[in-house]
């Protein structure tokens, strides 16, 4: 302990951690236009709030919010955190510092003393792992930091994480076709106060490219901490929409879905006789999906409309968006107020940006051609 008695690092006191969510969230192009990734409506509630909710369960008592783009928004959502039985504070960067950047320039509100352990996540993540265990596991090995590692079936899509028979971290290694382990950063945390202290301020630094690799180069204990429990990036719009289905049907169970199912419709949402809703699909606020259609494992934001006789499979249906008679949807993101007409056919990653309309009825042939 380093003597500073506001924030103790034992279980049940108190425990800070950040936020990181300032990235622009360009994968998710063009749901991100509008509203930063972390405010996402994400099975009923900005995604945000699974991750506030849960650190608060896991003991994080005091959350700093590393904002960039569309800052004041984190603010107008969360306010002081009460909601969540959290103190939340927020920071600003005029130009995104990055991971390391970013988590150095949140230091300055922490009130942890150089000993305590402080929570860093990623503000995209799922995950239902023990961070109780991740926090143990850093106080007995008296680690600089130690990382949630997490084991996956295709580790040449990430940069790898090698660790030896102690779990100490060897060696932070970049993408590559042939990784020597399936162990890859999960995008949790637990930082040694001082440990964030020493990331230099005040420039952009990446702790993937950057601090991690140089703690190890300089003999620092580094630790990952390997837990497989249910973990997604929800980074792109595929894994966005697995993301808000799973916590729907309850496969990551989250504070703020207290009873999972098939579907959540949203209060004020309209569904219209023989219509089916599955997978974990959400009916945003004021929405309406038309009579006779299916909508399965998608994400309908507020005032959405969903013709009758529509299929729509693992899509997202952007604010005020609508969706034609009979019209099929696999894969695809609808942005806000955009209109796809009836009897059309849109599959496999198709992205239309808000307020287009997509409307064979608009299509005009020049008789002079
Ligand atoms: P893409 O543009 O789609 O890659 O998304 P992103 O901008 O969110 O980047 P990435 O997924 O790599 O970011 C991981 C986490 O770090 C996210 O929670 C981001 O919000 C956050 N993050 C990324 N860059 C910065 C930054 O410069 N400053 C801060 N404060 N957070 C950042």
């Amino acid at each position: 302990m380093s003597g500073d008695s506001r924030v103790p690092s034992g279980a049940g006191e108190p425990l800070e951690a950040i936020l990181l969510v300032g990235g622009r969230g360009t994968r998710l192009r063009p749901l991100t236009i509008s509203i930063p990734k972390p405010l996402l409506p994400t099975a009923g509630v900005p995604f945000l709030a699974h991750q506030l909710a849960r650190a608060a369960s896991c003991g994080v008592t005091r959350v700093v919010l590393a904002t960039s783009y569309r800052s004041q928004m984190f603010a107008e959502c969360f306010g002081d955190g009460s909601s969540f039985g959290l103190e939340l504070d927020y920071v600003h960067e005029e130009e995104p510092l990055g991971t390391g950047g970013g988590i150095r320039n949140a230091a300055s509100r922490l009130r942890s003393g150089p000993d305590d352990p402080v929570v860093v996540l990623n503000g995209d993540i799922l995950s239902g792992h023990d961070l109780p265990a991740q926090l143990d596991m850093h106080r007995k090995a008296d680690a600089a930091v130690t990382l949630h590692l997490v084991e996956v079936t295709d580790p040449a899509r990430f940069g790898c994480v090698p660790t030896d028979d102690n779990q100490r971290v060897t060696a932070f290694l970049e993408k590559t076709p042939n990784p020597v382990t399936n162990r890859i950063n999960a995008g949790c945390y637990v930082y040694t106060r001082r440990a964030i202290d020493e990331i230099p301020p005040g420039r952009v630094v990446s702790v993937e490219r950057e601090t991690f690799p140089a703690l190890i180069e300089s003999g620092q204990v580094v630790m990952g901490y390997v837990d497989n429990a249910y973990w997604l990036d929800v980074g792109t719009p595929e894994a966005f929409v697995r993301g808000s289905c799973d916590l729907v049907l309850g496969r990551l169970a989250s504070p703020v879905v207290p009873t999972p199912g098939e579907s959540l419709i949203l209060p004020g949402a309209t569904v219209y006789a023989g219509a089916t809703l599955t997978g974990g699909t959400v009916v945003g606020a004021g929405a309406l999906i038309g009579r006779d259609s299916t909508v399965e494992g998608s994400v309908l934001f507020d005032g959405a409309t969903i013709g009758s006789g529509a299929r729509i499979r693992g899509s997202v249906i952007g604010r005020d968006a609508s969706v034609g008679n009979n019209t099929v949807l696999d894969g695809v993101v609808i942005g806000d107020e955009a209109h796809v007409g009836a009897r059309n056919e849109l599959r496999g990653g198709l992205r239309v940006w808000p307020g287009i309309e997509l409307d064979p009825l608009s299509i005009r042939f020049s008789t002079d051609e």
